[in-house]
């Protein structure tokens, strides 16, 4: 390992869109890069290195990464060439080769399962007029070959347990982009687990595109990680996401009753609440499953809360079929979500499909369920309102003097207090709503964790 000194410090800027995952694996880039000499640069400009970590999830994705890429070319003109500009992520899983042809002065096409080849690929394009394009599924896992991370994450830290997908429904790249379903194995998690902890970390989030679909063969499933990871000291809080319904089985409820440190808030999309649809979109339940999955889980947690995804407008969705996931929406209540109208993906089953709805019934729908869901989340947090609730303190707050923090259920939370509190949990008294967070007053001073 070359130490990091004046003479070979290099500046890596990582711009970074689509999901949490893509999140983790900037840092995880970061950290195979850190050997070579490259350190954070804030800005762009006149960076040693950019990578653009990219997402193929809606819209017109592969464009908004053209003209992004115009944008740096010229960033990289004005250092005389010198910067060396990577495409990563899923749309550079995708679309590699076309990158290469639009954009020739790209040097570096990764996709998202061979980021630990990096270094290797740097000294390739470091070489004179070498565009290097590496998007297949290699056989080693390079979770094998990662360094530990150096860059701590704080105190909230994200970690990738599972990748890929096998899933497949009608309207989704995931299974494209990421490949297959592969878990990585529990003593791994669990070693860097432990090691974000040392670093600091007291909320861990274990990430997956199918998060609830990890196995650990004979030793269990997700439901078993998370016991083990709980027995971690230092450890507050856990989170897991993203899951689907149909993984979500007895063993991981029963975690939901038992372990106190996993937080009473759970992502689980729906997608849809019209059986017809979600037979089209081939995500392999009805609405009836996934509302007896919310008792049961109500059951085994009474106080949690809910977040999903929904999707309007997938082809075939009737104006009753939009009505069957307001209703679903009103029953079940979710205080956060995420909706989206529907957006062809290259290549998906969904995407050819004849009945195509207009973007305008698109649009509109989007309104309605939009409008119903925020009021949904604002009746939530107008009901914390006196409540007290155990805060995990991240950073500064709002404004000076502040700090700020999530709750259980992931609200952002401000409070006037002090610094020293940052990286543990009080119990505040919620006193007021705001857009997007909720303010509150520290019932004492004391921390509880
Ligand atoms: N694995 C997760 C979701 C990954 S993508 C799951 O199964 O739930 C995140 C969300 O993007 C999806 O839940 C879906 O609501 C939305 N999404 C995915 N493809 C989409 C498309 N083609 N058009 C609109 N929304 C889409
Ligand atoms: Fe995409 Fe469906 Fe897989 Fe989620 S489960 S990543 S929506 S194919
Ligand atoms: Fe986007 Fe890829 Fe994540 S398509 S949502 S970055 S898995």
């Amino acid at each position: 390992m070359s130490v990091m000194n004046g003479n070979n410090l290099k500046r890596l800027h990582v711009i970074t869109w689509g999901c949490q995952m893509n999140v983790y694996d900037s840092g995880r880039m970061a950290d195979v890069l850190a050997p070579l000499g490259y350190g954070p640069a804030a800005e762009p400009d006149g960076a040693d290195m950019i990578i653009l970590n990219t997402c193929h999830i809606r819209d017109k994705a592969a464009e908004k990464v053209f003209s992004e890429l115009g944008r740096l070319r010229g960033l990289k003109e004005a250092t005389g060439g010198r910067m060396i500009l990577a495409v990563a992520g899923c749309v550079a899983q995708a679309e590699g080769a076309e990158i290469l042809r639009r954009a020739p002065y790209v040097d570096i096409v990764l996709g998202p399962q061979t980021y630990h080849r990096l270094p290797e690929m740097v000294a390739r394009a470091s070489r004179a007029g070498n565009a290097v394009i590496e998007t297949d599924f290699p056989p080693e896992d390079k979770f094998d070959h990662l360094p530990e991370s150096l860059t701590p994450q704080g105190v909230t830290a994200f970690l990738t347990i599972q990748e890929g997908c096998d899933k497949f429904c009608s309207f989704c790249v995931v299974p494209y982009t990421r490949g297959a379903e592969q878990s990585r194995p529990a003593e791994a998690i669990l070693r860097e687990a432990r090691h974000l902890v040392s670093q600091g970390a007291r909320e861990i989030t274990l990430l997956g595109q199918n998060v609830n679909a990890w196995h650990g063969g004979e030793t269990g499933g997700l439901g078993r990680l998370l016991r083990d990871l709980a027995e971690i000291p230092g450890l507050l809080r856990l989170r897991y996401a993203t899951s689907h319904p149909r993984d979500m089985n007895d063993e991981l409820i029963a975690a939901h009753r038992d372990i106190p440190a996993l937080m009473p808030f759970l992502h689980l999309p729906v997608q849809s609440g019209s059986d017809r649809i979600l037979a089209a979109m081939n995500r392999r339940h009805t609405a009836d499953d996934y509302r007896r999955i919310v008792d049961r889980l109500h059951d085994a947690r009474p106080d949690l809360a809910l977040s999903s995804d929904f999707i309007v407008g997938h082809p075939g969705e009737t104006p009753a079929d939009f009505e069957a996931t307001m209703s679903l929406i009103r029953e079940i209540g979710f205080p956060q979500a995420y909706s989206f109208k529907y957006s062809p993906r290259p290549g998906t089953p969904a995407a050819g499909a004849g009945d195509q709805v207009p973007e305008a019934e698109k649009d509109r729908r989007l309104q309605v369920l939009q409008a119903l869901l925020r009021e949904q989340q604002t009746d939530f947090n107008a009901a914390c309102v006196g409540l007290e609730l155990p805060v995990l303190f991240s950073g500064p707050g709002r404004h000076p003097g502040q700090i700020g923090g999530r709750s259980p259920f992931l609200q952002a939370v401000h409070v006037t207090g002090s610094p020293h509190l940052i990286g543990h949990e009080s119990m505040v008294r919620i006193v007021d709503i705001r857009p997007n967070s909720l303010s509150g007053t520290l019932v004492q001073e004391r921390r509880i964790a």
